[in-house]
């Protein structure tokens, strides 16, 4: 018998306790033997529950307990679960997290404890919610360049605009009915302005590049300022619009990476990405263009991908997943100014920078954020066409 905790109980610590009954049989098979989750930790009142016994409020009971091997850190933040994620590793537990907001802030160093300590910290659940694109990167694209990723990464911004889109349902209706699915953070703004996106695309590129990408540093912008007028201008010209994480490798080996609503083509699978699914395009040197799609977010989607961890990290105890990415000093990061690309523009622009036009709004030719800003000014409201 394999006894594990988890720290949190919110949508998705609930879905991982879930998971552990609704396939006991499943994980046990895969395992080799049964999984008991022996603690669950959160402050609130859940005395109302068939498996109300497991609740503890102090920590140190998981970090005490020598049976206790793995940990999953459904908390969300970045100061408890920091410290939690920090003594559990040190005690010799392997930790397995959604927690986005901490791997794209401290992974570096949580890493490296975990090496210092040979144990895993694994965070598939931190991108895509329950799509496998973490492991995927790590092993089955290993012998890859990564030379773009370019992605659908936030379910909830996803929801809002597909609702926008194809029922003409206003944001702040769109947003409501997200929340109460379950797929928006506890403070929305995360998600509405992108740095939920920005977090996640910071994570890959961490992977993928093998130096941190600091959210702090990426340019973010989200969704809330996108009207149901410039959904009915990009359909007329014969796309979408969606929120886009994207990191994109130069040629200089730098990197530029943001976090945009931009115009899709309708002819693009990024475009057929609907509802809560995330999409992730990833191109490898070797492979050329992957993609990665399922649930992004939802209790128990996100929930099967931390205690897939979980068993991976009771099928690693011995042998630790080797990864880990530098502190950052490697400043790969370029000024976005300079990343070309097509824009939409609503209203007019000189006649010189346009591609296409309809009433109401322009495509301009290929050029930097900065060209466009010389030709039309401040451009409010204009969006890269993917
Ligand atoms: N709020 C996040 C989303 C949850 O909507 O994608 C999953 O990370």
């Amino acid at each position: 018998m394999i006894q594990v905790a988890i720290m949190g109980h919110g949508t998705v610590g609930s879905g991982v306790y879930a998971v552990f009954e609704m396939n006991a049989r499943e994980i046990s098979r895969a395992v080799g033997q049964p999984v008991e989750v022996k603690y669950v930790l959160d402050l609130r009142d859940f005395s109302s529950l068939p498996y109300a016994d497991k609740f503890i409020t102090d920590f140190s009971v998981i970090e005490n307990d020598p049976e206790v091997t793995v940990v999953a850190e459904v908390m969300g933040g970045v100061g408890a679960a920091y410290e939690f994620t920090k003594r559990c590793l040190k005690a010799g537990k392997s930790v397995c997290t959604s927690n986005k907001e901490l791997v794209a802030t401290h992974g570096e160093e949580l890493l490296a404890l975990a090496k210092a300590h040979n144990v895993n910290y694994l965070f598939e659940a931190s991108v895509g919610g329950g799509i496998p694109v973490i492991r995927p990167m790590m092993q089955c694209l290993a012998a890859n360049r990564i030379d773009e990723i370019c992605g659908i990464l936030n379910g909830t911004t996803n929801y809002i605009l597909s609702e926008m889109i194809h029922k003409g349902v206003s944001f702040e209706d769109a947003l409501k009915q997200a929340q109460a699915l379950g797929y928006a953070e506890n403070d929305p703004t995360a998600d509405i302005e992108g740095h939920d996106a920005c977090r996640k695309i910071c994570i890959l590129s961490d992977l993928a590049f093998g130096d941190k990408i600091d959210p702090n540093e990426v340019s973010c912008q989200g969704i809330s300022k996108i009207t149901l007028k410039d959904v009915a201008l990009a359909d007329e010209l014969g796309y979408v619009i969606k929120l886009i994480g994207r990191a994109k490798r130069a040629e200089n080996g730098k990197i530029y990476a943001f976090v945009a609503p931009h115009l899709v083509a309708k002819s693009s699978p990024l475009a057929a990405v609907e509802e809560v699914f995330n999409g992730i395009m990833v191109t490898g040197n070797a492979v050329g263009e992957v993609m990665f799609y399922g649930q992004g977010a939802g209790k128990l989607a996100t929930a099967s991908a931390v205690v897939a961890d979980m068993m991976d990290a009771i099928a690693h105890a011995d042998k630790r997943r080797p990864v880990e990415w530098g502190d950052g000093s490697e400043k790969l990061l370029l000024p976005l100014d300079a990343l070309e690309s097509a824009w939409y523009v609503p209203g007019e622009a000189p006649e010189a920078i346009v591609d296409r036009k309809i009433d109401g709004a322009v495509i301009t030719k290929p050029m930097t954020a900065n060209a466009l800003h010389e030709a039309v000014g401040e451009a409010a409201g204009a969006m890269r066409v993917l």
